[in-house]
């Protein structure tokens, strides 16, 4: 069995889906592990550390895949690049089905089984195979760290000789993974927080990170978690009376780090032109949601813009800004993934296991996810 590591292509992508450690793991499973040349640069794993954990390296694209029987990277193969690999091999990345379709037909059409990594389910039995969780975590940390490197106030309160600083009031919106992480982040650097979310059950958790829990909770909010845990879109009329609630609160505010999603959809617009320009000048808006149209009607993907005297972070790929972490997890999250399928040295997926069944977009020519039948 032969598994190649692709080198990453899109702008800003610093990730790699394997390191030195699940190199050996890999091998330990019966696979032959080729790395394309560079694939770790982004992350500080030169070829060598790869070589010496046991991996062949390629010297480009076309080498890697052109024997492999499953293919690692981070964002997937480009649509161009399906028609190199061989037949029936097994291709595990990140793959955006919904917003890139037509890759996904290239994937059908060059006979590769693809698996969507982020439509994994998110069972307590497939935790350690979460891609979303391990790259939201980390995204919900350095959220905070850029925010409070465009804040030109500290976070904690100080006391000195010279007078008190007052303690940062930080915002988070949607807590969910990356959420939680960043009010656990805001509030080890010492700041003052409050969270948001339209899931109740987000309330103990926000609760037990020491942050205080504002929402509007009416009968529709009994009903805003699907039994994936997922939020619901929510109607115009709760939204109305969400907005006021947090223009109540936004006004108050140093810092709102955002990272409301709705999966298959647009993200909310949380904060409106309006609620930026109540904000206190000097105030910070980190919005993680920019990727997917943005919290704030203000942000620009991949930019750090100031509108009303307030600063407005819209890094795009934010794990790929912690790449050594982020791919450290993201490659376990691999492993994990293929060690079931892994059955005496070959092969076998078993496409009844709801995890295989859920995360398999492309098999035997055609497009065989349920969620995406239909879509196109
Ligand atoms: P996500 O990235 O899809 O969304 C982020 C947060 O935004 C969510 O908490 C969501 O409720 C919130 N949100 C959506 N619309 C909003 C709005 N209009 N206003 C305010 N907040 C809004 O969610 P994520 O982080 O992927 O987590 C989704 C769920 O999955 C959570 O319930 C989480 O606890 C659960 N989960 C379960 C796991 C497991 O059991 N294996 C692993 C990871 C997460």
């Amino acid at each position: 069995m032969k598994l190649a590591v692709l080198r990453e292509r899109r702008d800003a992508e610093k990730r790699v889906a394997a390191s030195p450690e699940t190199v050996k793991k890999l091998m330990a499973l019966g696979f032959e592990v080729i790395i394309e040349a560079g694939a770790g640069d982004g992350a500080s794993i030169p070829d060598k550390s790869y070589e010496e954990a046991g991996a062949s390296i390629a010297k480009d694209l076309k080498a890697a895949v052109k024997d492999a029987d499953v293919i690692f990277s981070v964002q997937g193969l480009e649509a161009k690049d399906a028609k190199h690999t061989k037949k029936g091999a097994a291709q595990l990345a990140v793959l955006n089905p919904f917003v890139e379709r037509d890759r996904i037909d290239a994937y059908a059409d060059a006979g590769l089984m693809a698996f969507a990594m982020e439509f994994v389910p998110r069972i307590t039995r497939a935790q350690s195979m979460d891609v979303l969780s391990s790259q939201s975590n980390l995204a919900g940390y350095k959220a905070v760290l850029d925010g409070a490197a465009e804040f030109g106030r500290a976070f904690p309160m100080m006391m000195t000789a010279a007078g008190t600083v007052p303690p940062a009031k930080v915002m988070v919106m949607g807590a969910g993974v990356a959420g939680l992480q960043a009010i656990a982040t805001a509030k080890r650097l010492g700041a003052i927080v409050s969270a948001t979310d339209v899931r109740p059950a987000a309330k103990e958790q926000v609760e037990s990170l020491g942050g205080k829990f504002v929402m509007v909770e009416d009968e529709e909010t009994a009903a805003a978690e699907t039994a994936g845990g997922y939020a619901k879109e929510m109607s115009d009329e709760y939204k109305a009376k969400q907005a006021t609630l947090i223009a109540e609160t936004l006004a108050k505010q140093d810092m709102a780090i955002t990272t409301a999603l709705i999966p298959g959809r647009p993200a909310p617009k949380l904060i409106t032109e309006e609620m930026v320009k109540s904000m206190k000048p000097g105030s910070v808006i980190v919005d993680l949601a920019v990727e997917m149209g943005g919290n704030c009607e203000l942000s620009k993907p991949g930019e750090v813009v100031e509108a009303h005297g307030v600063k407005i972070v819209g890094h795009r790929n934010v794990p790929s800004r912690l790449a050594a972490d982020a791919s450290a997890l993201y490659a376990r999250n691999l492993v994990h993934f293929i060690t079931p399928m892994v059955k005496d040295g070959a092969l076998a997926f078993d496409f009844e296991d709801e995890v295989i069944k859920e995360s398999v977009v492309t098999k035997d020519g055609a497009v065989v996810n349920d969620r995406l039948k239909g879509e196109k």
